[in-house]
């Protein structure tokens, strides 16, 4: 079977975007990105992209005039590349009925907590400020909800008591770079193409 086509959508750093790409090369996923596409111009993503060969796209909402001629403009281009998949990756807008109708049921999100506890935008700061003792890591299906989509795989993550904010973001974006892979090819063996 031909490899999996596969779309990463991010507005920032990029470091999942990474470790996706680097498990497309050696072989812990059987797809390949196809495309990238982000939605703030100074994402350093694009950087990774731009070393990675991996063609890159900056879709500006406020360019676009309304979320649905956006989002009509992402469908596009994930059409034009013939996109089985998609994968946000530190994408930072919620996903509006135009995508989410092309894509229902074939985009994924990681989360950097263990849902359904502490969805939102600052999982790590709410699990943080909380003083909880553990939190942890989901990759799940987008739906219409923030954060509410089917759970494909998660993990916990130890908040230990000598942890600054940076030391537990570091600790969760390590796991997020095993498990999102892991999840991704688990997801693709049991997905069939249209
Ligand atoms: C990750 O913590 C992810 O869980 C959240 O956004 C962050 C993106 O990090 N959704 P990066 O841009 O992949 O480095």
């Amino acid at each position: 079977m031909k490899p999996f086509r596969l779309a990463v959508m991010a507005s920032g750093n990029g470091s999942n975007f990474s470790a996706i790409q680097q498990a497309t090369q050696d072989g812990r996923i059987s797809g390949e990105i196809v495309c990238l596409i982000y939605d703030r111009k100074e994402a350093f993503v694009q950087e990774r992209a731009k070393q990675a060969g991996v063609p890159s796209f900056y879709v500006s909402l406020k360019a676009s005039g309304s979320k649905v001629a956006y989002e009509q403009q992402i469908v596009q281009i994930l059409r034009d590349h013939q996109v089985d998949c998609v994968i946000l990756a530190g994408y930072m807008k919620i996903v509006g009925e135009t995508l989410l109708a092309a894509y229902e049921g074939k985009m994924l999100n990681i989360h950097p907590a263990f849902l359904p506890e502490f969805p939102g935008k600052q999982g790590i700061l709410d699990a943080f400020n909380a003083g909880v003792s553990q939190t942890g890591v989901t990759v799940h299906l987008v739906d219409e909800g923030v954060d509410t989509g089917k759970i494909l795989l998660q993990e916990r993550v130890p908040v230990l008591p000598e942890d600054s904010l940076d030391s537990l973001a570091e600790r969760i974006h390590q796991v997020e770079h095993r498990l999102y892979p892991q999840a991704i090819e688990a997801f693709l063996t049991q997905f069939e193409k249209e």
